[in-house]
């Protein structure tokens, strides 16, 4: 049985922040930050806003291209590290889209990589599990998580929600080609937003034994980053990635029509695509006006380009994501 991409949709929050907005509460500027990362603008989740409101606007787009009927989807993936809800926010996009026919809906938590992992178990449930319609949504809110007065990480986030429709199909038809995919825990120090230690440390007692019962509410540190060690992980592993998917699809760089990374960073993906002897001009990027949008980056660029024109039915797009975890992986997908 196959699997093919059949309809995409973005939700992006109102408010727009520019590098010069940022300049007025960190000490930065419009150059470092456009040279040192290709952002100039993103936008904040603010007012009424919401990560499911965006994530639902996303799906409903992504349904209307695809002519599928809400009640027709079976599976609802919600990719995010940033749920609304801490015990998965999937459900709630289920119930806003009107899938009546009691569908399955479960979160995935992979940070930027969230998007490419959704796209490999949509597939897997198509596969193996029966499944016809999945909705998958890469949807994430890191400024939630962001310290606004630490100038080497707020720079970077922005908020946002993209939406693919994913439909059974002949083998022929396949549009997922291959897949590569890894985690490594121990690069988990380099890129975090773990629970308060002191919290942790407070529940279970010096021994391990329970003491001052019961424990306070815990709740999250803001984003810790090491960038230099990202940078060298994402530099390192996502070519190695994707020359894996190239091959386990029998093809090479030059039948891919699109290289779609994770946008993280200017210099990541240009550092990738000169690595992979991509030309320029066969990069999508959006990076410049959204920034890292974590798990929506990657749909979120796909529908644009779609939207445009530049990907059009047929295409093969070599899509990686990568981040904390460390996860990251690459997929091979004919639009
Ligand atoms: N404005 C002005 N100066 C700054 C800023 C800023 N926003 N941020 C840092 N600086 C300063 C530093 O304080 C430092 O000053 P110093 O030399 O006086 O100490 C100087 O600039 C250089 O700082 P570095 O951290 O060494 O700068 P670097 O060249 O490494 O760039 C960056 C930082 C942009 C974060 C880079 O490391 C990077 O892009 N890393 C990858 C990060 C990433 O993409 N993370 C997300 C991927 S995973 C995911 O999506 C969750």
């Amino acid at each position: 049985k196959g699997c093919k991409l059949i309809g995409c949709g973005s939700g992006i929050p109102t408010l727009q922040v520019s590098n010069d907005d940022l300049a007025t509460i960190v000490d930065t500027s419009d150059e470092w930050i456009s040279v040192r990362t290709g952002i100039r603008n993103r936008r904040v989740l603010s007012g009424k806003d919401s990560l499911t409101g965006l994530a639902v606007e996303a799906a409903r787009k992504a349904l209307e291209m695809a002519q599928v009927d809400p009640e027709d989807i079976d599976l609802v993936l919600m990719c995010t590290s940033t749920p609304e809800d801490l015990f998965g926010s999937a459900p709630q996009i289920q119930k806003a889209l009107g899938c009546k026919h009691n569908p399955l809906a479960y979160d995935i938590t992979a940070a930027c990589s969230g998007f490419v992992l959704g796209l490999v178990s949509a597939a897997c449930h198509i596969r193996g599990g029966g499944f016809n319609n999945v909705l998958i949504v890469g949807a994430d809110s890191l400024s939630r998580y962001v310290d606004w007065t630490d100038r080497g990480t707020c720079i970077l986030f922005g908020d946002a929600a993209g939406a693919v429709v994913m439909q059974a199909c002949e083998a022929e038809e396949d549009g997922l080609l291959a897949f590569d995919l890894h985690s490594d825990g121990d690069g988990q120090r380099y890129l975090n937003a773990s629970v308060k230690e002191n919290e942790t440390d407070h529940a279970l007692g010096t021994n391990g034994s329970v003491r001052d019962f019961p424990p306070r509410q815990s709740s999250y540190s803001c984003i810790q980053m090491n960038g230099k060690e990202v940078f060298r992980f994402a530099v390192r592993c996502v070519p190695q990635s994707i020359e894996s998917s190239l091959q386990k699809a029998g093809l090479t760089v030059s039948s891919i029509d699109w290289l779609l990374l994770h946008q993280a960073n200017r210099r990541i993906i240009d550092a990738v695509a000169t690595r992979l002897e991509v030309p320029q001009e066969r990069v999508l990027s959006n990076l410049a006006n959204y920034g890292n949008t974590s798990a929506a980056s990657i749909p979120l660029a796909l529908d644009e380009a779609v939207r445009a024109g530049k990907v059009k039915s047929g295409h093969k797009i070599a899509v990686a994501g990568f981040g904390a975890g460390l996860t990251w992986g690459s997929a091979i997908v004919r639009w």
